[in-house]
């Protein structure tokens, strides 16, 4: 079965085609960052209206690059939520389009579903029921995934996802938005126990998270350093918030799989891609004799071959939209399709 799959749900446009869930026959993803990161930020309005302008064109050559005409398609999939809303909008409306003038199914796609389904293109011999722990800029959560379709939360943030934590801290330290990545590289230079740095727990939830005290010690420290005319080291800084970061999303994932009596430990998401939280992982699944599945890097970031995949899960399970399919800028990762239309 072709899926095209579309995903416009931040500022990387993606259209897919991948057959029967795992093999991605083509893959186009069109990041809008440079242009985003000249605010510092995500502009929501920019957002959209570069996903209209680029959208036809992506998925035209989706097609080509997969060696296959319209006719051939069975499916279209898109990302009707979370993230920003025009940009969702976007990518809903021309799936819609698209599905009608090819008369094949409509298939709404969850976009942290997305990215646990980037670990069923990366290793083929991976299936349900595993823990996740789904790390991206919008959304911090570990998931009870115990079939393709049928999943909990069973911690989350209170405030701030990883992502956008790793971003506004990279902001204070003067670094280009995303901040992610040249957190990261800064944080190669340092060392991680240059700063002492909070760690939240929640009373009564053990694997729920908090980062916003982390992000405003951060804040404080370079800020009262200003005020001062003092140096601050911050490179030993950068290494320090990351090891705090690390600190709080793996010993709980870690946690949740004893408790449920999973073997089996998936991460995704964007901040997936750091080099410190997944080699945190390695030493903690290899210490406990659990199995570990992180995407590559290209798999880690927005892209349509992710949504192409859990797709072709969500159509099995019989997860169908219509013309009145709405874009839902929050949404909970195990609510119900009953009333998408
Ligand atoms: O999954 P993603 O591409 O978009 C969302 O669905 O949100 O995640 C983007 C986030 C950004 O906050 C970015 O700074 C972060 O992932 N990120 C990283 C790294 N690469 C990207 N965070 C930490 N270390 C990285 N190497």
């Amino acid at each position: 079965m072709n899926i095209l799959a579309i995903e416009s749900s931040c500022y990387e446009t993606a259209v897919s085609v991948v057959r029967d869930g795992r093999q991605v026959l083509s893959d186009e993803v069109l990041s809008q960052a440079d242009m985003h990161a000249l605010y510092g930020g995500v502009v929501p309005e920019i957002a959209s209206r570069n996903h209209i302008k680029v959208i036809s064109r992506l998925a035209d050559s989706a097609l080509e690059k997969a060696g296959l005409t319209k006719a051939e398609i069975d499916a279209v999939a898109v990302t009707y939520a979370p993230g920003l809303i025009g940009a969702l909008l976007v990518g809903v409306n021309f799936a819609k389009a698209a599905a009608m003038a090819l008369g094949v199914p409509l298939i709404p796609v969850h976009h942290v579903r997305g990215h646990i389904a980037a670990n069923y293109v990366a290793f083929p011999e991976l299936e349900p029921p595993f823990l996740c722990l789904a790390i991206s800029g919008g959304n911090t959560i570990i998931v009870d995934v115990r079939g393709y379709t049928d999943m909990s939360v069973i911690g989350s943030t209170h405030d701030d996802a990883a992502g956008e934590c790793f971003d506004k801290a990279a902001r204070v330290l003067g670094l280009p938005y995303p901040g992610g990545r040249p957190m990261q590289e800064l944080a190669e230079k340092g060392d991680d126990r240059a700063y002492k740095l909070p760690n939240a727990r929640i009373d009564g939830r053990p694997y729920d998270m908090s980062f916003s005290g982390l992000k405003t010690a951060v804040v404080n420290i370079a800020h009262t350093a200003g005020q001062k005319g003092e140096e601050i080291d911050r490179a030993g800084l950068a290494a320090s918030f990351q090891r705090a970061v690390s600190e709080a999303l793996v010993p709980r994932t870690m946690s949740a799989a004893r408790e449920l009596g999973y073997d089996k430990i998936v991460v995704a998401g964007g901040v997936a891609a750091n080099k410190r939280v997944r080699a945190d992982f390695e030493e903690a699944c290899r210490a406990e004799g659990k199995t570990l599945f992180v995407p590559p890097l290209r798999l880690c970031g927005d892209n349509g071959a992710m949504i192409g995949a859990q797709a072709y899960y969500e159509y099995l399970a019989g997860t169908r939209a219509g013309a009145e399919l709405n874009a839902y800028a929050t949404r909970e990762i195990d609510a119900d399709f009953s009333d998408l239309g």
